[in-house]
């Protein structure tokens, strides 16, 4: 190892641990004394940013406890935005992006990737261990889906979580060791299961690459609702200013009622779960029931007609009226199209809500029996 990079790794070091502090606000006075050679007040500027926006919901070392390359971190932050609802401008976007890639960066790890069903490269797995987490590919997630449904689905389940004919993938020893096929291909390989309906035999390496992107992604989407995403203390509100804060400034009862879809919700779900739920709604609906964009389309001739979204391309634009009533158009000059984000009064509602009044909410909901 040479001496810069034993500096670095010292550094990073440093960084991590700076990082990790305590979440939300760094301010001046909490910064390093001793900074590391190559931290200029920029990269100060720049961890304030990262800080500021990326530990609102989780601590910094759960962002930055593994390198990943300039692609894989723009990949990241969007995950964040879309699907966790961060709130990032697109100047904080960039900021935070070049943070990440300096400080906390790394070499594309080359994964095994598959083009068109045929494996390009074998060797790289050797690379990647069960310390290196499973970095999910949706293209080939996509094909090993298709795989699934027609090979697995019938014995483990359409959330791979497991049926009674056959084991939950997700909470698998096996499959959390595996990385790209590296366990469950030996395994259907030997021919799998011993009973009949077993899935055919001759699943490529490129097949099998795929279908483990997919269990990953379950495993993924799984693991937002595990003790891996710590919630403490969520019952430690005030249900009194958690009633007062949903009929007043939450204006809540705008979209719910507690005698309507929120009755008996104290009793539905756990307090933990009412939290995950109330914060991140559409992660909690998870991909097969969140609700769909809706869309409100103003055709040239001045009449409108809004319903959810079903398709949207360059020529056509089609959506289902509340009245259930199919509804489609070719897209033409002069056509306008105003999309409606079912979730966004939840997304704003991150960059208002403060902690009290997010633990005072949940107290609230959960008598709501
Ligand atoms: C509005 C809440 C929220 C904000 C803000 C947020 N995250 Fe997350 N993040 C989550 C949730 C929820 C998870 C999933 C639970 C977990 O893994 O802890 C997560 C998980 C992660 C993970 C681990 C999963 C993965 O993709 O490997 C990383 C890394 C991450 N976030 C990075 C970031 C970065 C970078 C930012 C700032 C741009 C950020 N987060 C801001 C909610 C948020
Ligand atoms: C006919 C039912 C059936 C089918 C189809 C099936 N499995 Fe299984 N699978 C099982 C059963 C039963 C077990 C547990 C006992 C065993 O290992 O045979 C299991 C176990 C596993 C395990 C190991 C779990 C552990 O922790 O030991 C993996 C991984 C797995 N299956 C993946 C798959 C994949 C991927 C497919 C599709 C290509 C598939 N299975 C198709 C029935 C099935
Ligand atoms: C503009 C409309 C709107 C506002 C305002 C709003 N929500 Fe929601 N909320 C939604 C939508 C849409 C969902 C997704 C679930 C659904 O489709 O009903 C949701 C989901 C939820 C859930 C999860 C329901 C479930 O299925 O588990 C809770 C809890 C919740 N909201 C509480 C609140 C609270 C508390 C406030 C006020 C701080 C609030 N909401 C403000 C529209 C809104």
């Amino acid at each position: 190892m040479t001496t810069r990079r034993v500096l670095f790794l010292i550094a990073s070091f440093v960084l991590i641990a700076a990082a990790a502090l305590p979440r939300a606000r760094v301010d001046a006075a909490q910064a390093p004394t001793t900074l590391p050679a190559q931290d200029t007040p920029e990269d100060l500027k720049a961890r304030e940013t990262f800080v500021r926006v990326c530990t609102r919901c989780h601590p910094a070392d759960r962002v930055t406890a593994e390198g990943r390359s300039r692609s894989q971190w723009e990949a990241t932050i969007v995950t964040m935005q879309t699907a966790r609802g961060a709130a990032v401008t697109p100047e904080e976007f960039d900021v935070v992006l070049s943070y990440l890639t300096k400080h906390f960066g790394r070499d594309s790890i080359v994964i095994p990737a598959t083009r068109g069903g045929a494996p390009v490269a074998r060797g790289p797995r050797a690379h990647v261990g069960a310390a290196d987490r499973h970095r999910v590919d949706e293209a080939a997630a996509g094909r090993g889906e298709h795989t699934y449904v027609t090979e697995c689905v019938t014995c483990h389940g359409t959330t791979a979580r497991g049926t009674d004919r056959g084991a939950n993938l997700v909470r698998s020893p096996l499959v959390l060791r595996d990385r790209y096929g590296s366990a469950i291909g030996p395994l259907l390989k030997r021919g799998h299961p011993t009973q009949s309906g077993a899935p055919s035999a001759g699943l490529t390496d490129a097949q099998i690459t795929d279908l483990s992107h997919y269990i990953w992604q379950r495993i993924n989407d799984t693991l937002q609702g595990s003790p891996a995403y710590e919630v403490k203390n969520v019952l430690t509100g005030d249900a009194t200013a958690g009633a007062a804060y949903f009929n007043g400034e939450g204006r809540c009862t705008t979209c719910h009622s507690p005698a309507g879809d929120l009755a008996g919700y104290g009793s539905r779900y756990k307090p933990v779960d009412i939290q995950q739920r109330f914060v991140f709604p559409a992660a909690a609906a998870g991909r097969g029931s969140r609700r769909p964009l809706s869309l409100t389309i103003t055709t040239p001739d001045g009449a409108t007609v809004t319903g959810d979204l079903i398709t949207l391309d360059d020529f056509q634009v089609a959506v289902r009226e509340a009245s259930g009533q199919y509804r489609s158009f070719r897209r033409q000059p002069g056509m306008q199209i105003v999309k409606h984000d079912p979730y966004a009064a939840h997304v704003d509602l991150l960059d208002r809500l403060t902690d009290k009044a997010m633990h005072d909410v949940v107290a609230y909901l959960e008598t709501l029996k």
